[in-house]
């Protein structure tokens, strides 16, 4: 129990919590995105998949994921907070000559990214989950609901700047997170950085697409 206490208050011990729970974040965000897709399939398309993951084990597999989802949110929260407040007191003082060496424009944008990315999730359940922020919300008609919730310029604008965040924040996280998981190796290093930024590529333009196809009418109701 005491081995275990002073592992997850260590600085590797969080690094480690904040990969793992990263790691099932990265894995929600990429399968999202294929879901979010089916939006190009079509309402009945979209909906039927919305149903599908309603009832999957009698209705408790999306309570399942969910619970998994926060927790991880949870951990990521605290172990993030928690690294950042030691890494602040261990130097109370600034550097006098600031330098950018190690760190990438990336990494220095985690404090301000992953605030915005929880304010945006906050306001994206409200619009899309509980529709408790959406105009015009239908209980179940998660088509009706993207195409109008994008119809407003504002909304989309909110949405692709949050997009832009969670690109930062992710390039900048699967990195880091495969170098915790230790994938850290002189000859795999560049192919880190590779597979950071094709997935994370793919993921900002596969989400971005849908309120740009929205506003362009390319999908429409
Ligand atoms: C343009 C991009 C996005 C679109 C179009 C979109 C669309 C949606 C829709 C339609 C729902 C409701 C699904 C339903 O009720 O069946 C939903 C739920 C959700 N989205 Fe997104 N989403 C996007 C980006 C994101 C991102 C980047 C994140 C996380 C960083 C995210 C996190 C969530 C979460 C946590 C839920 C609640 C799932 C649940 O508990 O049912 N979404 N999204």
């Amino acid at each position: 129990m005491q081995r275990e206490a002073t592992f997850f208050s260590s600085s590797i011990g969080k690094k480690v919590v904040m990969a793992a729970s990263g790691l099932v974040l990265f894995g929600f965000v990429v399968g999202h995105m294929i879901g979010n897709l089916q939006v190009y399939l079509g309402a009945e398309a979209l909906n039927a998949y919305g149903e599908f993951l309603r009832h999957v084990l009698h209705g408790q597999g999306i309570w399942i994921a969910r619970a998994g989802v926060l927790l991880a949110v949870v951990l990521h929260i605290w172990a993030a907070t928690s690294l950042t407040l030691s890494n602040w007191s261990a130097r109370p003082v600034g550097y006098r000559e600031w330098q950018a060496r190690e760190s990438t424009y990336a990494s220095r944008t985690m404090v301000w990214s992953g605030p915005i990315l929880a304010a945006f999730i906050i306001y994206h359940l409200a619009h899309l989950t509980t529709g408790s922020v959406h105009p015009q919300f239908i209980a179940a008609d998660v088509y009706h609901n993207v195409v109008i919730g994008f119809q407003n310029p504002f909304v989309s604008a909110f949405y692709i700047l949050a997009m832009l965040a969670l690109g930062l924040h992710m390039y900048h996280g699967v990195w880091s997170m495969l170098q915790t998981l230790g994938v850290s190796h002189e000859r795999w290093n560049p192919w880190r950085r590779v597979f950071a930024a094709v997935v994370t590529g793919i993921v900002v333009v596969g989400n971005i697409s849908i309120p740009v196809a929205v506003l362009t009418g390319v999908v429409h109701l």
